[in-house]
């Protein structure tokens, strides 16, 4: 097995490892957060590098921003079929999603939701998401320790996309916990076994497939379930494919935003004299929502499989191969982004960054997320001095969903 051969990279010296050892796809280095010195080698002395043997297989990794704009660019070359993720996917469980499909079906599929973040659609929701950020915020205990991520982080994504599904508010956490089931498996200690992931997932289908029911008759509705129902290029999908879909939709949504949120406050704590910066002119709210984006970076990777033979930085590429652009560093890349590693507020070009990819796939929800962050800063704003982070985040053991289970916060009021 690969952990026999593979040295564990958290016990090695970034700086002397020899390249060919190299494995920025181990658990340990994410949720240690010991992954960035190993990226800054790569940039620096193997941008597109392989490593033969990992827990997910031999893949490329791409590092530097602008390569990963080459790839995400080129999709006639790297495709998006059949997974955008590392891991593959298990040949009897398939999940067609339309994030992991190329053109033009993607393209069709992609068109039937996208009406839901439609400019429209979006200034409609900005009155409900800030009452729903004010309700949350001032259901808060006041100078008591408790957990940022559930009380705020969690709940408020989750309020949002019950919204955004027309979904049964009071049955709202079944999407959280569907989206650390399709995010995570048995190794994350988030469910016991693959079977139960399954079954899981399973009842996800069955509920949405109830609501699909009642709503395929009616009208067209507004929330994205009737949009799948009523939609030329999705009305005719198959249950897997259904499933695949509302998985991509309730992650998307959800755990980046989440993670976002919660990785604001880490920043701020992290670096006293950007907070300070805030408080004295909140109108940089909106520029430093684009900061965190860039800082959290909530999706680490997307990966693309090669259908051509292709030269990338020097490197043959053949076709078949797995590349993985690793967003977690073209965001640090120093050739692309002023002083990188610092968390700045006031950043010139602050949406410049790959968080949200580049192309055909680039997030369809990004005007959503930076409005849901920057109306719950502005509200934080108005009733804290500060969020004062006590002891440490507790990291998600994934190279993929990029963020925190656990923050444990007190508020101090103005
Ligand atoms: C795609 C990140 C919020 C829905 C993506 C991609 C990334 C991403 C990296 C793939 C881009 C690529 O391959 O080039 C994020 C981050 C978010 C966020 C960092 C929050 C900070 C949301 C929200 C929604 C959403 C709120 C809800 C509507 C989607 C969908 C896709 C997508 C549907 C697939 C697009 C396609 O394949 O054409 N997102 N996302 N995302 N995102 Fe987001």
């Amino acid at each position: 097995m690969a952990e026999a051969t593979t040295p564990l990279m958290v016990d090695l010296d970034p700086a002397t490892v020899p390249l060919e050892d190299i494995d920025v796809s181990q658990r340990e280095l994410w949720s240690q957060n010991k992954k960035y010195p190993f990226f800054k080698r790569l940039r620096d002395e193997a941008p597109v590098h392989y490593c033969k043997e990992s827990e997910f297989g031999p893949y490329w990794s791409v590092t530097r921003f602008e390569d990963i704009m080459e790839v995400e660019q080129n999709w006639q070359s790297f495709s998006s079929d059949p997974t955008i993720v590392i891991q593959d996917p298990e040949e009897d469980f398939e999940l067609p999603m339309f994030i992991a499909m190329d053109p033009p079906k993607h393209d069709e599929q992609r068109k039937t939701v996208q009406g839901v973040v439609a400019p429209r659609n979006l200034q409609n929701l900005e009155s409900t998401i800030r009452s729903r950020v004010q309700t949350i915020l001032d259901d808060l205990p006041i100078g008591e320790q408790f957990n940022w991520v559930d009380r705020v982080s969690i709940e408020l994504t989750t309020q949002m996309l019950a919204t955004l599904f027309d979904f049964p508010f009071e049955d709202r956490r079944k999407l959280t916990r569907w989206s650390d089931v399709a995010t995570g498996g048995p190794e994350t200690g988030i469910v016991e076994s693959e079977e139960q992931r399954r079954e899981e997932l399973y009842e996800c289908l069955e509920y949405f497939t109830r609501l699909w029911q009642e709503r395929e008759g009616s009208g067209d509705g507004n929330d994205l379930i009737s949009m799948l129902a009523h939609g030329e290029a999705t009305k005719d999908m198959d249950p897997q494919e259904y499933l695949g879909n509302l998985v991509l939709l309730i992650v998307g949504g959800n755990d980046t935003t989440r993670n976002s949120i919660t990785g604001g406050v880490i920043a701020l704590n992290e670096n006293p004299g950007e907070y300070a910066k805030l408080r004295n002119n909140p109108s940089v709210i909106p520029n430093m929502v684009s900061e965190i984006i860039r800082w959290v970076t909530p999706l680490a990777h997307m990966r693309r499989t090669a259908v051509k033979d292709y030269v990338l930085q020097g490197q043959q590429i053949k076709a078949g191969d797995k590349l993985v652009m690793w967003y977690a560093s073209g965001n640090r890349d120093e050739r692309a982004i002023d002083r990188p590693d610092e968390f700045i507020i006031d950043r010139a070009r602050a949406r410049q960054h790959l968080s949200f990819g580049f192309g055909i796939h680039r997030c369809m929800g990004n005007r959503l997320a930076e409005m849901q962050l920057r109306i719950l800063w502005e509200e934080i704003q108005k009733r804290f001095h500060k969020i004062e982070m006590v002891g440490e985040p507790e990291r998600i053991p994934s190279n993929f969903v990029h963020g925190f289970s656990d923050l444990q916060v007190v508020l101090h009021p103005h």
